[in-house]
């Protein structure tokens, strides 16, 4: 979502605000901003559009700090007035979050003559710091930016990453969270600020992450940090991991083709170390739960949106097949508010790649006020939702993920979460041996995965075939059902073309009304326990004139007079095949993309990081 920079130093701050945008890009947004202060000039510059739209209206101004901005439309329109940053009288704030009660902040300050420019909660919050700044400097108070801050930040309500800049106070940059990251990169003769660590990348790797209710008062020299009760707070400075080429698409026509392509040897870094396939089990460092505790586990609840809750799903599967725990995959914006039944028997799992998605934040941190076990199964290190769930957690390494629509950080899930499913079933119900056929299995998989790869051109020629397709029909069954929601995910998100999942079962319950020869039916009908049940959904689909791309085990020449078009996947074990589905799923979904001419890496409307509720 929305994307934050700040510099403070002695050299040129547009051009590493610019490359920190450009470098936040993925998270999706729809207009961008810059302030910069020039002695005490503050130069603001906006537009609506691609960074590259704000970059022909700049000129280098020489300044040596500034705040910069990628906003994701939630008050108001993208348009100029409403892009940040926001500026108040001297002063100019950039803002990730939503306040809530902006509406009442505002009656009392347009009562008190303040006019406004813009629809949004942020300019509210700016016109609030702004006045609360003043008082304290009438006041006569000492740092009376940071203290303004402070002041204003009582009176709020909601979320909030903050940067605030001001023309009385140069030299200085104020910044302050609540359920929006932030983090201060420590240069050579020079402080940065940002919402994400690749917008530091290039520039520094020691970081310091603000807390929720802490604050900084940033200058070229020092940082200084505490919290917004003004408690002080010190805290060391860490090492980020991550090279410039992660943020890059070295040759790649999109970043999510780059992604897509990377998942062996990613999923390869994520169960390297962890499979012990001679025992069977894995050994998740971060899952900080003794043998006896995960005997005594009596549901497993895994919490999660979108991509994430599919690879919830499969893990459900699963975690009930081979540890034999009940366990359900919950959509998180919903959970939180059903008064869910968690007991200190209850593991419940955070899954998001971000670590920040705020309902899947919400719904974790209310399992954990319950009382149930918590645990996070994470991508991006040091995020909300790694730092905060204190039972444990587990990073599943993928490496940042640019593409908006999620590729190798689910696959990724998928191998921490079938570790997870293997380390619980062996000291529960897992025998040896098939713990042991599992694991093995597991191990090959990345270099299965890459010979997939090689097969991109027959799934170029399916979506050629299909790209003027309306509507599209995944089917699935038992660990393929999951694999169809998300198969039909990634289609609707990134080539806009209409499609949902139905387990294959239930298609005779409502949706076969819809078939007909315009409709697209995708079957994934690999070759194992419940083929012959969803070879006859397909049979269902054919008898009323469906198309039907499939989806089946490599040499399988059953399917070839019932389907116009068939993608074939290695056979491996009946527990791994949603590895192997993934990968023309992904693909189809980006060649469909292709042929469309639609924005792969940044699809109409979406964000990356999806931090308000
Ligand atoms: C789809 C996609 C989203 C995310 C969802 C949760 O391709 O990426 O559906 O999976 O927004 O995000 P995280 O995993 O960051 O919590």
């Amino acid at each position: 979502m929305c994307g934050i920079a700040g510099y403070v130093g002695s050299g040129l701050a547009q051009p590493v605000l610019l490359g920190g945008l450009k470098r936040l890009e993925y998270r999706g947004y729809d207009s961008a901003g810059v302030a910069e202060l020039t002695g005490m000039e503050l130069a603001v510059t906006k537009a609506v559009g691609r960074i590259s739209e704000l970059e022909k209206r700049l000129t280098e101004s020489g300044a040596t700090i500034g705040i910069a901005h990628t906003r994701w439309a939630t008050h108001g329109v993208p348009s100029e007035p409403n892009a940040h940053p926001h500026v108040a009288g001297k002063l100019a704030l950039v803002h990730n979050g939503i306040i809530e009660n902006y509406r009442s902040i505002r009656d009392v300050l347009a009562r008190r003559g303040v006019t406004f420019t813009s629809d949004t909660d942020t300019e509210v919050l700016a016109q609030l710091v702004n006045t609360e700044v003043d008082r304290k400097k009438r006041e006569g108070v000492d740092r009376p930016l940071a203290e303004g801050v402070r002041a204003a930040l009582r009176e709020v309500r909601g979320t909030f990453g903050i940067v605030v800049l001001s023309a009385d106070y140069p030299g200085m940059l104020v910044a302050a969270r609540r359920g929006s990251p932030l983090v201060i990169g420590y240069g050579d003769g020079e402080h940065l600020v940002a919402s994400d660590t690749s917008a530091l990348l290039g520039r520094t790797r020691r970081v310091v992450y603000l807390e929720d209710d802490e604050m900084a008062e940033i200058t070229a020299d020092d940082v200084r940090l505490e919290t917004l009760d003004a408690q002080p707070v010190k805290r060391k400075a860490t090492k980020i991991s991550g090279k410039l080429d992660d943020v890059q698409k070295q040759g790649y026509a999109h970043f999510m083709l780059k992604e897509i392509y990377e998942q062996p040897e990613v999923l390869h870094d994520a169960i390297r170390g962890r499979l012990r396939p001679d025992t069977g089990t894995a050994k998740l460092g971060g899952v900080n739960l003794t043998d006896d505790e995960l005997r005594d586990i009596d549901q497993v609840v895994l919490i999660g949106c979108g991509t994430a809750l599919y690879a919830g799903q499969v893990a459900a599967y699963w975690l009930e097949k081979l540890a034999r725990v009940p366990a359900t995959a919950v959509v998180a914006s919903e959970w939180r508010y059903r008064n869910p039944i968690v007991s200190e028997r209850t593991l419940c799992v955070a899954l998001s790649q971000s670590g920040e998605t705020a309902d899947t934040l919400a719904a974790i941190r209310e399992a954990k006020a319950k009382g149930a076990r918590t645990i996070g199964v994470i991508n991006v290190i040091g995020s909300t939702i790694a730092r905060e769930v204190a039972d444990g957690g587990t990073y599943i390494h993928a490496g940042p993920e640019i593409g908006v629509a999620s590729s190798k950080a689910f696959t990724n899930m998928l191998g921490v979460l079938l570790l997870l499913a293997l380390q619980i079933g062996r000291v529960r119900n897992l025998s040896e041996a098939a713990g042991a056929a599992i694991a093995k299995a597991a191990a090959e998989l990345p270099e299965i995965m890459a010979s997939q790869l090689k097969h991109r051109d027959e799934v170029a020629a399916a979506a050629k075939r299909y790209h003027g397709t309306r509507d599209a029909l995944y089917l699935g069954r038992g660990l393929t059902y999951p694999m169809a929601l998300e198969g039909a995910l990634k289609l609707k998100e990134i080539s806009y073309v209409h499609a949902e999942a139905y387990p294959a079962g239930e298609m005779k319950h409502g949706p076969i009304a819809l078939v007909d020869p315009k409709l697209l039916a995708v079957v994934l009908a690999p070759q194992n326990a419940l083929y012959e049940k969803t070879k006859s959904n397909l049979e269902e689909i054919r008898a009323r004139e469906g198309s039907v791309l499939t989806v089946t085990t490599e040499g399988n020449r059953d399917l070839d007079g019932l389907a116009d078009a068939v993608l074939e996947v290695p056979k491996v074990h009946e527990v791994l095949e949603p590895f192997v589905l993934a990968i023309p799923l992904q693909l189809f979904a980006y060649e469909m993309a292709v042929t469309r001419g639609t924005d792969v890496d940044m699809p109409r409307n979406l964000a990356k990081s999806v931090t308000v509720e």
